[in-house]
């Protein structure tokens, strides 16, 4: 390989959405938002159904970040039926399929029901393996740091850890999705180019993709650009492109 070449065509083993465009889309058609949301809650299936035929391991969507708690009480409550619906709805067929769910974020701001409901498919799904689903829920990424820099002072004052030997090995073992590996692909549809307090600190590497696309207009066709692009690019991680070309396949992907 040259040191120009790009590297090898490369499936992403986990993949971040942020799904917006749910409120423009319903606008549009002069909608409620809700309406928005619940075409939004179809397009995660044809995001699941993607991740499932292409073999792509781990799936993270931004379903609800810790910001959106301050919308309009009438949209908030509305898409807490939806999220209800969606998780009495869609379990049973995502157990079929063997996709483990899990959630993070914030739980204890959910209704006693949603919380229920959360553990619930947790439960029944945990020892499935072929699609890991996260799905943030009151997330924010500043809050998923502070809650590890807090685990992390607990650790020193109980004398289990020296503050001297706080690496980053130490900090990403108690963050978010810390077993899981990190997005190697970042796709935000509805045409605003920010991260949005998603995953700050697993980003760090991760190839980013934007459309202009509303979430709700999401189809496969859309998902293989993005794919398309992925594996087009020359990941290098902060090394040098020689380096890279270098590395082992497998290297350049981790
Ligand atoms: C952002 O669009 C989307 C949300 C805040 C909610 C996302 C929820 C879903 C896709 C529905 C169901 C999800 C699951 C996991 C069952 P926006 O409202 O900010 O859109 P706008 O930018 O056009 O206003």
């Amino acid at each position: 390989m040259t040191a120009t070449a790009p590297t090898p065509a490369a499936v992403p083993r986990h993949l971040a959405v942020i799904m917006d465009g749910n409120g423009r889309w319903a606008e549009r058609r002069r909608r409620p938002r809700i309406i928005g949301h619940r075409a939004g809650a179809r397009a995660v299936n044809v995001c699941i159904d993607f991740c499932l035929e292409r073999g792509i391991r781990a799936l993270t969507l931004f379903a609800f970040s810790s910001e959106n708690w301050g919308r309009p009480q009438e949209e908030v409550g509305a898409l807490m039926k939806l999220f209800l619906n969606a998780l009495d709805r869609e379990v049973e067929e995502l157990d079929r399929r063997g996709v483990r769910v899990r959630f993070i974020g914030e739980r204890e701001r959910f209704s006693a029901g949603i919380r229920e409901r959360m553990r619930a498919a947790e439960t029944q799904t945990l020892a499935n393996t072929r699609l890991d689903l996260v799905i943030a829920a009151s997330y924010g990424g500043r809050q998923d740091i502070t809650d590890a820099a807090r685990a992390l002072a607990a650790d020193v004052a109980a004398g289990k850890l020296r503050a001297e030997d706080i690496d980053e090995a130490a900090v990403a073992s108690r963050m978010a999705l810390a077993d899981l590996p990190p997005p190697d692909l970042f796709i935000r549809t509805g045409g605003d180019h920010r991260i949005s307090n998603f995953l700050l600190w697993q980003l760090a590497y991760t190839e980013l993709w934007f459309t202009e696309l509303l979430w709700p207009e999401l189809d496969a066709a859309t998902l293989q650009q993005a794919m398309d692009d992925f594996a087009g690019r020359e990941r290098r991680f902060g090394l040098t492109s020689a380096q890279v070309a270098d590395a082992l396949p497998e290297k350049t992907h981790a």
